[in-house]
């Protein structure tokens, strides 16, 4: 069974790849993912994403299918794993069910991702254990219990059918972020953590792309900021992206085998600006903006 993971599935950016994914598999555009496991808290938000997937799409192929089987199918398609991953026995229950159903994992998609705005000194413990546990841990966890149901099957598919993993993380991850100490430290992490085990995996016909977004349209910023009608301010506002051009363009960079992909004009400026600037002087104009 070749199966393709998300995390963070139940809103935002996991679930446009999710949606993308399905779509991708209805049309038979070759990504033949025989199931789609969504990793997400909210059970509720993940069957209602199955039940939005499964109800509206009555094509496959140019052909016309019955809205009853092609829905069933695609039920079949789409498995709710309703998990916290920053419960250290969420990645048991997964090891477990990869154990169990011993798939070959053709795409893993590490999105799911937390970070509180505000002061380090105003924030919980509990806001700090879960940004780290979440961003760094558990998308590490996840993958070291992933790979050993990549790396056997990976000698004997082609290039294209390579088994890719993609790790989301954010241009936050670049610099020291005031204002989001943890959260930018645990996407450095992310990048970091990224490139390394794409070279690791390099001889072994396994790409890994490590996506570093800009800000984007999703409950992200409502979420750090704990107010529901947040907004990005200042000079982010001005790079806002959207899941609709972003999802694609991931897709895009890890079939193509990238190992990077710095999303926008903005976040690439900033990229380089990062690599070419002193830290401190960075962190000067930060304060002004
Ligand atoms: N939006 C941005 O501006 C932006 C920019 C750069 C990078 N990113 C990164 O993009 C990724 C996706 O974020 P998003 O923008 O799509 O935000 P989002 O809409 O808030 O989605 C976050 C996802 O993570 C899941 N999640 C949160 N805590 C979890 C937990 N303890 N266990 C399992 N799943 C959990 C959430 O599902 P449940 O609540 O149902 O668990 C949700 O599906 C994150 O890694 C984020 O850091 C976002």
């Amino acid at each position: 069974m070749n199966i393709a993971i998300v995390t963070g599935a139940s809103s935002g950016m996991g679930k446009a790849f999710v949606k993308h994914l399905a779509s991708e598999e209805d049309a038979r555009l070759g990504a033949p993912y025989d199931e789609i496991w969504m990793i997400a808290r909210s059970r509720d938000k993940l069957e209602s994403l199955k039940e939005e997937i499964c109800g509206t799409k009555t094509e496959s192929s140019g052909t016309k299918t019955s809205a009853v089987s092609d829905s069933s199918a695609r039920k079949a398609l789409l498995r709710v794993v309703s998990l916290d991953l920053t419960d250290p026995s969420s990645i048991s229950v997964l090891s477990d069910m990869l154990a169990s159903e011993k798939p070959t994992i053709r795409l893993l998609i590490n999105c799911a991702g937390m970070g509180r705005n505000g002061a380090f000194a105003e924030q919980t413990k509990e806001d700090t254990h879960s940004a780290i546990t979440l961003n760094c841990g558990a998308l590490s966890e996840l993958t070291n219990i992933c790979l050993p149901y990549m790396i056997p099957a990976a000698a004997s598919l082609s290039k294209q059918e390579a088994p890719r993993i993609l790790n989301i993380a954010s241009s936050a991850g670049f610099l020291p972020q005031p204002g989001y100490a943890v959260y930018a430290a645990t996407k450095s992490y992310v990048i970091s953590f990224s490139r390394a085990l794409s070279e690791e995996l390099r001889g072994k016909n396994i790409t890994v792309t490590c996506v570093c977004p800009g800000p984007c349209d999703t409950d992200f910023i409502k979420l750090s900021k704990n107010d529901p009608n947040a907004t990005f301010t200042g000079i982010k506002a001005r790079f806002v992206t959207t899941t609709d051009k972003l999802i694609p363009a991931s897709l895009k960079a890890t079939k193509k085998g990238k190992s990077m992909l710095v999303y926008g004009l903005g976040q690439k400026a900033l990229h380089v600006a990062s690599k070419i600037l002193p830290t401190r002087l960075i962190l000067f104009f930060e304060r002004g903006v």
